[in-house]
């Protein structure tokens, strides 16, 4: 890597980001079923039908793999409690062993000096309540605040930062109006419910955390930089509106108390009722905001419905997932983030990094793709803090190849190669560099 850790001011942090569903193996333990295994059993959603059964068997392999987090040198393991591992019904019913994995996880974090920094809530809704409506009922966020005390209740008190749920959007838009991911909906009423009740969920959580005496709360939002495709008004209409649906939407509900003009010209008529009525609870102040951040996306006019948008692929280099890579928009992301949001509040990259098609070799694996990935990255967050963004800690995706959601095990973003025959693990080239540049 070109940089070292003494390029950072001393308390910024590093670490790796990981999710339940991703990694656990979710056959384990006594966990309910979920709606990613109801999608995934569902032919044509999945390659290969490939679900989180077993995924990186990270249930039982935890040590070894806090051991590499430990060993990486770094501060910081990200990782999400499974609600169905907790309450296999989504509520009643508390599986003990569930709770029980989540606080030896913590201690075996703390026994290796590394900060356990726990998301709440990355994408798995227990079946029962996806039964009920899952995101589109508004009880979810009830359901989801009584989960948060559960869990925290438990492991809280050793938590260094807590957030509610992961990219918003994904939960939402890309669930229900995509339908690329659990529940496979595409149906804009019930994305617009989604997307306002996933905020409500989060607010209140955060207030029911709050009220328990846990801090360092925060929320976490993907953004992508929306550029039109070309310079005609038209796609910068297409660009405009996707940035207010993708990015603007979220950030705009926690911080500002409201939703831009632009996404509710198509999305208001679907929103449920009193939706205006909800921003205190959806503002409750936060201590920090983490920004997942992979790639940006070009947009030209489309025919047919509201967003009269599409996607079109763009000229630079890509990923193993064909997406762009282009740093330079993490750096206007953070800053702007700062400027129009969040101000002073400690800003976090909770998530970057990259897939690629990785082959491990005598017990090596050469990405130095993923290593000038890295690099030109963080190079963006330096620059984006010596202008002024506040970022304090930099999480890369991921720890272990793992569970890729709807592309199943094929994309590869770990630090760590992991063979999903043998479930052995091998360092990639990336880790190593990683650990030197963390070393110096
Ligand atoms: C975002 C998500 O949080 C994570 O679950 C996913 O694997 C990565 N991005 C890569 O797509």
């Amino acid at each position: 890597m070109n940089f070292k850790r003494s390029d950072f001011p001393s308390d910024f942090e590093f670490g790796v980001a990981t999710s339940a569903y991703q990694i656990e193996g979710h056959q384990f333990g006594g966990a309910g079923r979920t709606h990613w295994d109801t999608f995934a059993a569902t032919p044509g959603n999945v390659v290969r039908a490939e679900h989180g059964g077993i995924a990186c068997d990270h249930y039982h392999r935890f040590e070894a793999d806090l051991d590499l987090v430990a060993h990486a040198g770094l501060d910081c393991y990200r990782f999400s409690t499974s609600w169905a591992r907790v309450l296999p019904d989504g509520r009643g019913t508390i599986n003990q062993e569930g709770l029980d994995f989540y606080d030896r996880l913590t201690d075996a974090m703390l026994a290796r000096g590394i900060k356990p920094c726990v998301t709440l809530y990355h994408w798995e809704m227990p079946a029962a309540l996806a039964d009920l409506g899952g995101w589109r009922n508004r009880d979810v966020a009830k359901w989801f605040a009584d989960f948060a005390e559960i869990i925290m209740g438990r492991i809280g008190d050793r938590m260094h930062s807590i957030a509610t749920i992961n990219e918003p959007w994904c939960v939402s838009w890309l669930s229900h109006f995509v339908g690329a991911h659990a529940p496979g909906l595409r149906d804009i009423r019930a994305a617009a419910r989604a997307m306002h009740h996933v905020l409500l969920a989060h607010g209140t959580a955060t207030q029911a955390m709050r009220a328990m005496g846990l801090g360092n709360l925060g929320a976490v939002f993907n953004l992508e930089w929306a550029t039109p495709a070309d310079d005609s008004d038209a796609a910068r209409q297409a660009a405009a509106v996707q940035d207010a649906i993708y990015n603007r939407f979220f950030m705009g509900g926690v911080f500002d108390k409201a939703y831009p003009a632009l996404a509710l010209e198509g999305l208001e008529p679907h929103l449920p009722k009193g939706w205006q009525d909800d921003f205190e609870c959806i503002g409750a102040p936060v201590d920090w905001c983490g920004i997942n951040y992979y790639t940006r996306s070009l947009l030209a006019q489309a025919e047919g419905p509201w967003p009269h948008s599409q996607l079109v692929p763009g000229p630079l280099p890509k990923t193993q997932m064909g997406w762009e890579i282009y740093p330079q928009g993490l750096y206007d992301l953070l800053v702007r983030a700062a400027r129009d949001y969040t101000g002073d509040l400690p800003l976090f990259v909770t998530e970057n990094g990259m897939a690629n098609a990785d082959i491990a070799q005598a017990g090596a694996v050469q990405d130095d793709i993923r290593i000038d990935y890295i690099n030109q990255h963080i190079a963006a967050v330096q620059r984006a803090i010596a202008d002024g963004a506040p970022v304090q800690g930099y999480f890369l995706w991921s720890l272990l190849d793992n569970y890729e959601w709807s592309l199943g095990y094929e994309k590869r973003f770990g630090l760590v190669h992991v063979d999903f025959e043998t479930l052995e693990r091998v360092p990639k080239a990336s880790f190593k560099a990683l650990r030197q540049a963390l070393r110096r």
